[in-house]
């Protein structure tokens, strides 16, 4: 926990205090350290120095889409991951270099890949479906797509259901044993230009060997791709790499790096072309740089010993949906005694609303800040208005200066674009 530590009994990002955080911007809050990003993203970096082949890392917008967050990882080099429209948006604001914005997704429209086309992205395509829509469209506009197809590797990773991606049930991907054809099309397609093979096995998975088995899986893919005369320039084996929400330990991109380099420079000698490896992360990157800030309203005992907190499922989706374990402290009471046993429980009308569960804290009062450890990644870009909530600030630290790097939103845009019509007026 280098970047937040305990000061005075109180919780510290870099060199802020939380709690006066929380008085500045109000609460709920997510708070990022710059410190803790550009220390994630330089750790793939060092991770993959010594290889002897190019990589790319391309960051998973989806993991957190905001702008201050997805500039500093510009700035390390970085390129992007998006799965809609909305997210290549952001990327092309964000400066991404285009080369490197692989625009993925299993349902795109032609309206988002119309969109794709004229940015000058390379894709990763799904189905036959798409590669004749981008083909076609690609041909209407008289430029050529770099593109991908998604394999499914039908690979199993020990990991949530919910974000398993390469099973061979999964919605995602084209079958590897079949995929050739599928570039022989491509091959053919006008307008379309076959650079890379991609898969993605899924999130939070915390052993590396699935991914060791996926890169083999598509240098299996590419040494029947290249035999059609494809000029292969990529390989991408996604993202996924867990992160240690519990403090029992998670592989590093270290780790990592060190079981795909061999693979890759063993397995690259049969090619002819000299393809980059491309990686997508996310949370590996996000997801330990952000804490969610939360003021409890009131605490209760009933069947258990509730703390009602102003943030929920709506700012923080990850425990409802997924059972997801994030590590909770009160903020403003670091160095006390743990007193008793807690449930977080936030200000949505459900019951599921459970941020954390039976945790073991001290005394908890009306108006402590409870800090929720590991939230930077699907975390605010997974959050809602539901119930009427607005959506709240995030700042980012950088040592001793706070940057607001998202206001709270405005009742008016809880209204949205909402028409009422003049007969109902
Ligand atoms: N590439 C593709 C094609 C993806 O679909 C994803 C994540 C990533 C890269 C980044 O994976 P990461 O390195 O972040 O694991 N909302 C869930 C996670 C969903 C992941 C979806 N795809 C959660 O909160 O656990």
């Amino acid at each position: 926990m280098e970047f937040f530590s305990e000061r005075n009994g109180e919780l510290y990002v870099e060199g802020i205090s939380c709690v006066d955080l929380v008085e500045q911007f109000g609460s709920p809050l997510y708070v990022t350290s710059k410190g803790a990003l550009e220390k994630n993203a330089e750790a793939y970096i060092n991770a993959f120095s010594k290889a002897s082949f190019e990589v790319r890392f391309l960051y998973a917008v989806k993991a957190n889409n905001n702008l201050t967050l997805m500039k500093i990882l510009n700035r390390k080099g970085y390129g992007a991951d998006v799965f809609s429209d909305g997210e290549l948006y952001l990327a092309l604001l964000a400066g991404f270099n285009r080369k490197y914005v692989l625009f993925n997704g299993n349902s795109k429209s032609e309206e988002e890949i119309r969109m794709g086309i004229e940015a000058g992205v390379p894709f990763s395509i799904d189905s036959l479906d798409e590669l004749e829509t981008v083909s076609k469209i690609a041909e209407e506009l008289c430029k050529e797509v770099r593109i991908a197809f998604r394999i499914n590797p039908d690979i199993s990773p020990n990991t949530h259901p919910k974000i398993a991606t390469g099973l061979k049930t999964s919605k995602f991907g084209i079958p590897w044993e079949s995929v050739i054809d599928a570039y022989k099309k491509a091959v053919e397609s006008p307008g379309i230009v076959v650079s890379g093979i991609h898969c993605h096995i899924g999130s939070q998975i915390k052993d590396v060997s699935p991914f060791v088995e996926a890169l083999n899986r598509v240098f299996d893919v590419a040494e029947k791709v290249e035999k059609l005369g494809v000029e292969l320039e990529f390989l991408d084996i996604g993202g996924g790499l867990g992160i240690d929400y519990e403090g029992i330990g998670a592989p590093t991109p270290k780790d990592f790096a060190e079981e795909i380099i061999p693979v890759f420079e063993r397995r690259v000698k049969d090619l002819n072309s000299k393809p980059e490896l491309w990686i997508e992360p996310g949370r590996s990157i996000v997801g330990n740089t952000t804490i969610l800030l939360t003021r409890v309203n009131a605490v209760k005992k009933a069947y258990k010993n509730f703390v009602a907190v102003d943030a929920g499922f709506n700012l923080l989706l990850r425990p409802a949906m997924y059972g997801a374990y994030h590590r909770v402290v009160v903020a403003n009471r670091m160095s006390e005694e743990k007193r008793d046993v807690y449930t977080i429980v936030g200000p949505i009308c459900e019951s599921g609303d459970i941020l954390a569960e039976d945790r073991e804290l001290p005394e908890v009062k009306k108006g402590d800040v409870i800090a929720v450890f590991d939230a930077g990644a699907y975390g605010f870009s997974m959050s809602s208005q539901y119930n009427g909530r607005r959506r709240c600030a995030e700042v980012l630290v950088d040592r001793d200066r706070v940057y607001l790097i998202r206001e709270r939103e405005s009742y008016p845009e809880i209204v949205g674009r909402q028409i009422v019509p003049p007969e109902f007026a």
